[in-house]
């Protein structure tokens, strides 16, 4: 975060263009940088009671298609990864035939619209934890993809506190806005710093006339003289 924020160089651009460039920069990085992408959703995890039926949701995408793409659900179990189902999908759209080694489980997503969702049928408290969705598409040179999902077995479910919903919630949103505030003035200082230090350096080199000319500052005194570039 500290390096993009001197990479983009502050001091061209208005303050508040440069954070919103920063964001989009970042966000495009992100996005560009994940050609095949696996999702379980906004929410990650779900809480359920014990002998429910539960789907664990999953979807991909890939801006470049896929072929052959293989993919699995794993289930840590104990620090150790146990592959709940996997299958292989021709392309898109095609239903593909998909081994199951958990019991109870079914494969619900039938790979519509992307969909690799299962269900994971009359759960019990072992089967609360940590699901992987994987994915890996062979027309990415066999990059990894993954995303996690937590299923949390309850005995019953607990009522929501909406207050303290609300009191996180706002202190998040205060959090963001102080951060936003404050990437604002750190980019108005660096501004205004290097304003104070060009108009120095301007002076430095019409009263001495031995700065280098590296700093863009052609056409000044420095130029003309054949002086020494200073390393
Ligand atoms: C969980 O639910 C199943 C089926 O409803 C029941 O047989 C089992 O005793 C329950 N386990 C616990 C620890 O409550
Ligand atoms: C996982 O750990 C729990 C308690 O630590 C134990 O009861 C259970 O048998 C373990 N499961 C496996 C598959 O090792
Ligand atoms: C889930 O539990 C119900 C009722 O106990 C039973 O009829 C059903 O066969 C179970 N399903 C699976 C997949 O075990
Ligand atoms: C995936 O398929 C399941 C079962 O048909 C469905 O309940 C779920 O809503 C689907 N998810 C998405 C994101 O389409
Ligand atoms: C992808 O995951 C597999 C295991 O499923 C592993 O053997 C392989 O090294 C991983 N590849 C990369 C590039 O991380």
């Amino acid at each position: 975060m500290e390096v993009l924020w001197f990479g983009v160089e502050p001091a061209r651009l208005d303050p508040p263009y440069t954070a919103i460039g920063l964001i989009f920069s970042v966000l495009l990085g992100v996005w560009s940088a994940e050609a095949l992408e696996m999702s379980v959703g906004k929410i990650p995890f779900l809480e359920a009671v014990n002998g429910s039926t539960v789907m664990l949701p999953c979807t991909y995408s890939s801006c470049i298609g896929i072929e052959n793409l293989y993919f699995n659900w794993q289930f840590n179990q104990n620090g150790t990864m146990q592959r709940v189902c996997e299958s292989t999908i021709p392309t898109e759209g095609v239903e593909p035939k998909v081994t199951i080694f958990k019991e109870r489980v079914e494969f619900v997503g039938k790979n519509h619209h992307n969909n690799i969702s299962i269900l994971l049928w009359n759960i019990t408290f072992d089967d609360g934890g940590l699901y992987t969705c994987f994915g890996r598409n062979p027309k990415e040179k066999d990059k990894n993809h993954s995303a996690i999902f937590e299923l949390i077995v309850v005995d019953e479910l607990r009522v929501v506190d909406k207050t303290l919903t609300i009191i996180i919630a706002s202190a998040v949103g205060g959090a963001i806005a102080l951060l936003m505030g404050f990437m604002l003035l750190k980019n108005f200082t660096l501004f205004v710093l290097s304003k104070l230090e060009e108009k120095n350096k301007e002076c430095l080199v019409t009263s001495s006339g031995i700065d280098n000319t590296e700093n863009g500052l052609s056409g000044s005194k420095a130029d003309s003289k054949a002086t020494p570039k200073k390393k």
